[in-house]
This record gives structure tokens, sequence and C-alpha cells, in this order.
């Protein structure tokens, strides 16, 4: 596996392997990699030819100098990782690579509607800063296929409808969440938990299950089982930020004739904030 650190070439490493006919997948990624990003690149090198991951930690999308600052660079292991796997080719480009007139001044891309709500309340201007790096990286890259986790289900979205909005030629495929034995959604952020609290974590999947049984089981109110789902949590030492049943296509909040339905949930654990979902079909 190849790293390259400029446009220049990562295009140039790209056009030769379609020179050869290869189809290209491509993982967008911010590195401290973990077996939900390994995923990815199996199914990238699945359904592709040639596999591109990128590592950049987009300060655009940040909104927390301080999350920022402490968010893990672990670019050996991150190497290694991709190399044991069939990673072809890795794009690691500075901040001054990827916004050379400096963040300020960079077109910016906005996703209406899907970004708004879940993390768009807590995180302000973090879907803007996404949409507007991967849309950045699907430029350079052009991929035939692009991966990202389901876990960030909002981010996945975002994403799917701006290529969508934008007339992009390539699928963007969702990859099932990859969990600890406890149910804890694999994540970066759980770095940040002491052991304990990464035990202790595993509730968020037990409350995003109690919810879903009770709603194949017809109850409609919404509202009252986040509720309880909340103070499960809190219960358990959480600070919840959301929990919240949503249309699974639109994102917007569920209605009772809604049958294809996620149910949202980010809390605080410690120094972590924690994001998961769950789909619920009631087809
Ligand atoms: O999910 C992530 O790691 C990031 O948000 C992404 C998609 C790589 C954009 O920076």
């Amino acid at each position: 596996m190849k790293t390259v650190e400029t446009i220049a070439q990562l295009q140039a490493e790209i056009r030769a392997a379609r020179a050869q006919g290869k189809r290209i997948g491509f993982v967008p990624t911010m590195g401290n990699l973990h077996e939900g990003h390994m995923i990815l690149v199996d199914q990238a090198s699945e359904e592709c030819d040639f596999v591109v991951a990128s590592i950049f930690i987009n300060p655009l999308q940040f909104n927390d100098i301080d999350d920022l600052g402490r968010y893990p660079r672990t670019l050996a292991a991150d190497q290694e990782h991709l190399r044991d796997r069939d990673c072809d080719l890795l794009f690691f480009p500075s901040v001054d690579e990827m916004y050379p007139d400096g963040q300020d001044a960079q077109t910016t891309v906005s996703v209406p509607v899907v970004s708004e709500g879940l993390c768009g309340n807590s995180r302000p201007g973090h879907f803007d800063g996404v949409a507007t790096v991967v849309s950045k990286l699907f430029h350079m890259v052009q991929p035939d296929a692009a991966f990202f986790g389901e876990k960030d289900f909002q981010q996945l979205t975002v994403i799917q409808k701006m290529v969508r909005d934008l007339n992009l030629p390539f699928d963007v495929v969702g990859v099932p969440t990859c969990r600890e034995e406890n149910g804890l959604a694999m994540s970066s952020r759980n770095n940040y938990l002491t052991s304990e609290e990464r035990e202790n974590a595993g509730h968020i999947y037990q409350v995003l299950n109690d919810i879903a049984e009770q709603i194949r089981d017809g109850k409609k109110d919404f509202t009252e089982l986040c509720l309880l789902g909340k103070q499960t949590l809190e219960t358990h030492g959480f600070q919840p930020d959301y929990i919240e049943v949503r249309s699974a296509k639109e994102l917007k909040p569920a209605t009772e004739k809604d049958s294809e339905l996620v149910i949202l949930i980010a809390a605080i654990l410690g120094k972590a904030r924690l994001i998961d979902n769950l789909r619920v079909n009631l087809n």
C-alpha cells in the first residue's frame, strides 16, 4: 500500500489504476482506525478492484477546538491496519493541501433538512464541514463507489442526499455498524472511555433494542418511549443529548404512518459523546 500526501500524487495513482480498467472504491476516514473502518475497507475490496482510503482530521467539521485538538492521531498503526487488509492507496493530506486558501475562504457545501436537528443541533456547522470535505474528496478521487458506516446514520443520510442532489455519478454504500461484545458501537471516541465506562456503554444498545421491541409490539407514542429511554440512560450515568424516532429514509420525525423507522441516540458518558442508532422495519 502506498501513502501519498498530495492531490497530484493521488490522482496520478488513480489514473494509473483506472487505465488498467480497475473499479475504484473509496473509504474516507479521520484515522484512528478500528474494526468498524476495516469492515468498510473489506466491503470496498469486495465490490471494487482498487481501494483508496483517506485519513484527514477535518478541522471544518469540529465546532469545538478542544475536541479537534484531542482527536487521536495514529498514522503508523492506521497504515498497518490498512496494509493488513486490501487497501491499495492511502491519501493523507495536510490541512494546507485540503484548504490552500484557508478554511474561512473555502467554498462550502450545505445539505438542508437532513442536516437539521439531532447532531445538527448540538454540533452547529458540523454537517456543512462534513459535506464540504467529503465533496472535495469525491471530486479528487472520483470513485465508482464510496463506503460509509451506518453508525453515523445522519452523516450517511446527508452524504447520500448530497450525492443525489449534485448528481454525482457513483454509489454511496452504507455498511452495518460493527459492535463490541456488549453491543457498544465501535468508534474512535470509545478510546475516551475508562474500561468501566466501556462496559456500561453497552446500555445504549440495550435502550435502542428496548425501544425497537416496543415499537414492534405496536407502541406508537414515540415521545413517551424516548423519554423512558432517556431516563434509563440517566440511571446508568449518561447525560443523554437526544433520543428520537425518525423516518429512516428522510430522517423526518416519525409519524404513526411510517413503517421504516430509525431510533437515534446521542449521549455523553464520561469524556465521550457517543452516538448510535437502530433501524426498525414494520413491513
Ligand atoms: O466519519 C468520518 O470519519 C468523517 O466525518 C468523514 C466522513 C471522513 C469526513 O471527514
